[in-house]
């Protein structure tokens, strides 16, 4: 007899970026009430769970992830009750859902933060990370994610303050107790709601190195990761966490661990006494250099590498092509070259993901092919990180590298909203939509994609399917196969006798089979499989057992 795996193993996640899914209220702006309306759409997909990205109270800095109130719901997007009402749903769907927590840093705007910034001995001063300067300047050299220096400086109190994103987002001090004990709070308070686990964000952060120590040699900011990830005392507060807060709950917990590695991995989810799974972002580096934005092409033997080493690294992975932060996959490490590339190439990588050891999380839109959106001015942008970077390349004399790096990678790309169908707005919303919606809705839509059995959404669900009743996808080992080849990714999931091959041609051109993996057709994303695989053509085949 099979254990059962945990829900959290099995499911198969479907994140939603409420701004983008469904407005009900003819804002402009998707709210709860507008998820409430697509649960049927979720439960015929097969979506096992949903991750919400921020629905609290926020100014919108940063999208929901400068949150102002940890126990309110943002208006535009409704209310309390509109919420549980919403968690009721799900639930009677048997779908769960999982918050994002947002705790390495709060709102400027917080209540915690506006006292903690008007005076030195404020009560909450120590809340936050607060520091006097070196000869005028800056405390260290730290850079942040969103801004060229990390420390913002407050005249009214001649201190600096430390921000790892944008400067309406000073981080919290975990070091301080009472920080930790409201935190721990406040989750419990969800969870007795009913909630089923928390996407944590960059939780990685939490601990910065003791001293705040510079990062570089005194020639400008820099960005070091290494002087505010896997800290030691991550650990401690990740372990407390879970005590005061999971202990006797099934529920989950999924981590942003921004720079983790297959070293490091282990260490926050090896015992379970941390995290129960990881986001690593190694995949979603592959086009990147220096830095993000210095885009290079998709290259298959680095690709293959990347998830050979992370099957190997720890039992379980999330496994996830996109998210709000990323631009669209299809866009991205497939081909919209034309429709029928688009089609076959979204496919390919579903299938390349998603039947890997781990659970697949889907990003709103992407089961439908959405791409990249046509951005060709600074007005269309809403997303603080590329509002930034131009502002900065603007500076610096580098606005045509910060626009190519938008135009690849900016965030926005995934947050346009859902196309559900070709009326206007893409039946997103009535009114005008808080971001542009992509011109091409008309072709790429929900509705359209229900009626086209060969559709990608088709695929999806099949997908979904086809994981959920197939121990050997679930369950089993994994092993790279083809290692060298120049166009197809191969691997072998086996379970008790049952061994399932999965191939993928990366390629525009058509890839024969080897002889040895060919098998009986689980699914498919092309007509018929003799021998070849089309160009980004997928096939999934059980072998059949010799003897
Ligand atoms: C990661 C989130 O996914 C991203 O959207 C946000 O900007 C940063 N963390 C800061 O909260």
């Amino acid at each position: 007899m099979n254990a059962n795996l945990p829900w959290w193993k099995e499911r198969t996640f479907y994140q939603i970026y409420p701004r983008s899914f469904q407005d009900s209220n003819g804002d402009g702006i998707g709210d709860l009430r507008g998820v409430l309306s697509r649960l049927d759409y979720l439960q015929w997909l097969g979506v096992g769970a949903v991750w919400l990205c921020p629905v609290y109270d926020s100014p919108n800095a940063d999208m929901g992830y400068d949150i102002r109130d940890y126990e309110k719901i943002m208006e535009e997007f409704g209310s309390m009750e509109d919420f549980e009402l919403l968690l009721s749903e799900l639930h009677r769907r048997d779908i769960k859902l999982v918050m994002d927590l947002v705790v390495n840093h709060t709102s400027e705007e917080h209540p915690w933060f506006v006292e903690s910034r008007s005076s030195r001995d404020s009560h909450y001063r120590d809340y936050y990370i607060w520091r006097d300067g070196r000869d005028g300047r800056e405390p260290n050299d730290w850079a942040s994610y969103f801004t060229p220096s990390a420390w913002t400086y407050a005249p009214a109190t001649e201190q600096w303050y430390l921000h790892l994103f944008s400067e309406q987002q000073p981080d919290l001090n975990w070091e301080n107790e009472e920080v930790r004990e409201h935190v721990y709070g406040m989750m419990n308070r969800w969870l007795d709601k009913g909630v089923d686990g928390f996407r944590m964000d960059v939780i990685s952060h939490l601990a910065k190195a003791p001293g705040l120590p510079d990062g570089g040699n005194g020639s400008g900011y820099i960005f070091c990761p290494e002087r505010f990830s896997f800290q030691p005392r991550l650990h401690d507060y990740l372990r407390e966490m879970r005590r005061r807060c999971f202990t006797g709950r099934d529920c989950m917990c999924v981590g942003e661990t921004a720079f983790v590695t297959t070293e490091t991995a282990n260490s926050v989810v090896g015992d379970g006494q941390e995290l129960d799974l990881l986001f690593q972002f190694e995949l979603m580096d592959l086009d990147g250099a220096e830095t993000k934005w210095d885009v290079r092409p998709f290259d298959l033997s680095r690709f293959r590498t990347v998830i050979d080493a992370w099957q190997k690294a720890i039992d379980w992975n999330t496994l996830f092509w996109g998210n709000h932060d990323q631009p669209r996959i299809v866009s991205r490490f497939g081909s919209t070259a034309t429709e029928e590339e688009r089609t076959a190439s979204a496919k390919m990588l579903a299938t390349a993901l998603y039947l890997l050891r781990g659970t697949p999380f889907i990003y709103q839109g992407e089961e439908i092919g959405m791409t990249n959106a046509p951005f060709t001015e600074e007005s269309q942008l809403r997303d603080v990180e590329s509002l930034n970077l131009l502002k900065e390349a603007r500076r610096t004399g580098r606005e045509a590298w910060a626009w190519r790096g938008i135009e690849a990678k900016g965030r926005d790309h995934s947050r346009t909203p859902m196309q559900w169908d070709g009326t206007a707005n893409a039946g997103f919303t009535s009114a005008e939509s808080w971001i542009m919606v992509n011109p091409n809705y008309r072709e790429i839509n929900v509705e359209r994609a229900k009626r086209d059995p060969d559709s990608i959404l088709h695929y999806y669900r099949a997908l979904i399917a086809l994981r959920g009743r197939t121990e050997a996808l679930l369950r089993g080992d994994f092993t790279l196969l083809l290692p060298d080849h120049p166009q197809l990714f191969a691997y072998r999931r086996s379970w008790e006798g049952q061994d399932v091959v999965v191939l993928c041609n990366f390629s525009s051109t058509p890839a024969e089979i080897p002889a040895a993996l060919r098998g009986r057709v689980l699914l498919s994303n092309q007509g018929t499989v003799d021998g070849a695989l089309e160009p980004y053509g997928a096939v999934v085949t059980a072998l059949v057992s010799k003897g």
